[in-house]
């Protein structure tokens, strides 16, 4: 039986679910954790953006059966990071979502630049974050946020 640690808990996936299902499934699904996002299913919005050992990855493409024992994930709901807590910070004081759908992917993404890049420009923030498309457009807020963000983890 597959054994995963989601947010630093355990979880045993059941014996009997398939090994193409895709990771986004277990934690929308099996776990509840709905914080995580289903927006194309072809790993073209980033609205399903987790950490899997703690790097981002689109668990819509990530099959139960290419998960290795004990495999660490993080989700929106368990972003708990230094570089996580500045980001949601700087999201709420710049009131950055609109609907909000694609917001926790790009958080998600958005701290895993600042975790690597301290101080991005606009162009580092443009690459890391082009992955992440929201329907709103909020796009010159979450650059706003991300320079918040870093200005407040100097
Ligand atoms: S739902 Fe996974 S990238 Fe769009
Ligand atoms: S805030 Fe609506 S899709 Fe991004």
């Amino acid at each position: 039986m597959p054994v995963l640690f989601v947010n630093k808990e355990r979880v045993d996936i059941a014996a009997g679910v398939a090994g193409d299902t895709p990771l986004l499934w277990i934690l929308r699904d099996s776990l509840k954790l709905t914080g995580t996002k289903y927006g194309c299913g072809v790993a073209q919005c980033g609205a399903c953006t987790v950490y899997l050992e703690g790097a981002p990855v689109r668990s819509c493409q990530v099959p139960l059966s290419s998960l290795k024992q004990g495999a660490e994930i993080t989700t929106i709901e368990g972003l708990k990071s230094k570089e996580g807590q500045a980001i949601q910070a700087a999201w709420v004081k710049l009131d950055v979502p609109q609907c909000g759908y694609c917001q926790s992917g790009q958080v998600m993404s958005a701290a895993a630049l600042l975790a690597k890049n301290r101080r991005p420009t606009d162009a580092d923030i443009d690459q890391a974050m082009a992955g992440n498309l929201c329907r709103c457009a909020t796009y010159v807020r979450i650059r706003a946020a991300i320079h918040e963000a870093a200005r407040a983890l100097a």
